[in-house]
């Protein structure tokens, strides 16, 4: 978690890098740097806070030169300081590094290093790299970059530059991910593409144990040993025009509109209108593999593990193949009972969250099949499952994931159909219909999104309550949690999900009037069941604000308050009672004042374990 830049070229790298830096800001924003050579020297400016502050720094007193790092930090290792913000240097501030990872022995490593008479600054474990960098240099820089990353334990993306070894920046990985931009005359290393998107579609990423020795007259690659690597150029479809507030006053906004859109980019070529038919060859699951699949495992982290939840229910209800779904941050810890009919889907929008990749590794090892939906080209968890099924969502900015959420969705829909036409149980009758309705989910959504301003004008009545509690049967299990996900993780309140039946085994307890519950309430196999939860919520003073079809005339007689969607065919309703929970989540903590799209102590992509 933390974002790494670097520039070489002929421009000044200084808004270079403050621009990559806004644009990493997700990854962590408690504290952020940049360093530039000039005049050999090394300047470095540092700040606690956000890219804004340091943007205020450097504009009251510049810095200059045209090879440059920077970072925007997420604390580990030392509470957000100035101090503690990278770049670090060594004792003679010559080099500076810049770090995402965690250094697991950097304590023996600090010790050694103070014994032999190194003098340390800060609380981090990142300057055990300076240092160690420092007492190998004998000229090369990026001799002395290998052999320092040997003695290291753990995960990182570490780049380094210093006046001694002038115009070069060198990169390496084993962990977090690093992608290296090449542009003409200039070069980029970053922890994802996003900043390089503006400067050139042409992109390397780094495998782990790879280095990458950015110079004036190009790019050189090597493993950990030195050894020269030959390395695909990749060409970005992304545009940086994705990665615009586009009149919206926050991402999250931007991007909770972007769903409808968003869900018709990740069927459109993968579903015919006319036969209904499924396509899934690019995963390379052939139909006679997929016919072979007895059991399914979804593996995932928060929001993408309620995506995988619902998925079950998709993928059980057509494929009639059962599935289970665990945390991956768990999951490392089970024994893996894998066989090799279990096809296990590992789902990360990002690619890189530490745990589901350490999940993933663990279950590539144990011989299971591999199926990995991401949202990001390349990166490390498609890269390394056998398969991969991509989401069509671009850049997703907000660190609370919502038109990833819906894409994820749309992707499983696609597997569940896929696996029961291969499995022969997709007839006509009921499958055509379903695929219809499936299609017509973008345009529903639209409808509600047309109404949004019903949810801002919700919130403002929900702003007194500090506890939520959300509940969902079947389908909708999900998207009650998925809902108070939401709402903690945006506004600081207390929100919690439950199965609907689980409610009278305990939290029943916590119904009171200051206690408003939302009810996922779509016309379903657990409608009436649910119609029961509320009633038993109301008769202990609760308020009830339900989601409910635009047809449903019994709700009520039962609710305080009904958000309609579109009727839809029950299984996909997760598509449509999503949305109004999150533009409730967003319009609360718009109004509380909070940071919606970089929320407290949270960073978009959690690269550590
Ligand atoms: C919540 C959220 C996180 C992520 C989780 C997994 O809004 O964004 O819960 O869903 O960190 O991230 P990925 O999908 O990138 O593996």
């Amino acid at each position: 978690m933390c974002g790494i830049i670097g520039y070489l070229g002929s421009k000044n790298a200084v808004p270079v890098l403050l621009d990559g830096l806004k644009k990493l800001e997700y990854r962590g924003y408690d504290s952020a740097g940049v360093a530039v050579i000039r005049d050999n020297k090394i300047q470095v400016r540092r700040v606690k806070g956000k890219i804004r502050d340091l943007v205020e720094s450097l504009k009251a007193s510049p810095l200059e030169g045209s090879c440059g790092l920077g970072h925007t930090r997420w604390a580990t290792h030392g509470r957000p300081s100035e101090e503690n913000a990278h770049p670090h240097r060594d004792c003679s501030g010559t080099l500076v590094v810049v770090h995402n990872g965690i250094i697991e022995n950097y304590l023996p490593l600090k010790e050694e290093l103070i014994r032999e008479g190194h003098v340390f600054r800060t609380e981090t474990d990142t300057e055990v790299i300076a240092h160690l960098i420092e007492k190998h240099f004998k000229g090369s820089l990026e001799e002395a970059v290998m052999m320092a990353i040997r003695e290291l334990e753990g995960a990182y993306a570490v780049a380094a530059m210093s006046v001694r070894d002038p115009d070069k920046i060198v990169a390496a990985k084993t962990g977090p991910p690093a992608v290296v931009g090449l542009g003409e005359g200039e070069f980029f290393i970053s922890s994802d593409i996003n900043p390089i998107l503006g400067y050139t579609p042409r992109v390397v990423f780094l495998e782990d144990n790879e280095m990458a020795v950015l110079e004036r007259q190009g790019v050189r690659f090597l493993d950990f040993q030195g050894t020269p690597l030959s390395k695909t150029v990749d060409h970005l479809s992304w545009n940086p025009i994705m990665i615009e507030k586009k009149g919206f006053k926050h991402f999250m906004l931007k991007e909770i509109f972007e769903q409808p859109q968003v869900i018709r980019d990740t069927l459109e070529g993968r579903i015919s209108q006319g036969s209904g038919k499924v396509y899934l060859d690019e995963t390379g699951l052939s139909p006679r593999a997929t016919k072979s699949i007895e059991r399914v495992l979804i593996i995932a982290c928060g929001t993408s593990y309620h995506a995988g939840l619902a998925g079950k229910y998709f993928i059980e209800s057509l494929a009639q193949v059962p599935v289970s779904v665990e945390y991956a941050s768990e999951y490392r810890y089970h024994d893996l009972l894998l066989d090799p009919r279990t096809l296990v889907v590992v789902i990360s929008q990002s690619g890189e969250t530490a745990d589901t990749l350490a999940a993933l590794r663990a279950i590539k090892k144990a011989g299971g099949l591999t199926l990995a939906i991401s949202n990001v080209v390349n990166s490390t968890i498609p890269r390394e499952a056998e398969r991969a099924l991509y989401t069509h969502a671009g850049p997703e900015i907000g660190v609370a994931a919502t038109k990833t959420f819906s894409a994820q969705l749309a992707a499983l829909a696609l597997l569940a159909l896929y696996l029961a036409q291969a499995k022969g149980r997709s007839d006509e009758g009921t499958f055509s219909p379903l695929i219809q309705d499936l299609l017509r989910v973008p345009h529903k959504l639209e409808r509600i999104l047309t109404e949004a301003r019903r949810l801002e004008d919700l919130a403002q009545r929900f702003l007194a309550f500090s506890h939520f509690l959300y509940l969902g049967r079947w389908v909708s299990f999900p998207v009650a949690l998925e809902g108070a996900l939401k709402l903690k993780e945006i506004s600081y309140l207390h929100a919690e999900g439950y199965a609907g039946g689980e409610m009278k085994h305990g939290p029943i307890a916590l119904i009171d009037e200051d206690m408003p519950t939302l009810a996922v309430v779509p016309k379903d196999r657990a409608y009436e069941k649910m119609l029961s939860n509320i009633s038993e919520i109301k008769a202990r003073s609760g308020h009830i604000l339900a989601l409910a079809f635009e047809d449903d005339t019994e709700i009520v007689n039962y609710a305080d308050e009904v958000i309609r969607v579109p009727a839809c065919s029950p299984l996909w309703s997760p598509f449509l009672t999503v949305v109004p929970l999150q533009l409730f989540a967003y319009h609360i903590a718009a109004k509380r004042g909070a940071d919606v799209d970089q929320p407290r102590n949270l960073a978009k992509s959690v690269t550590v374990e």
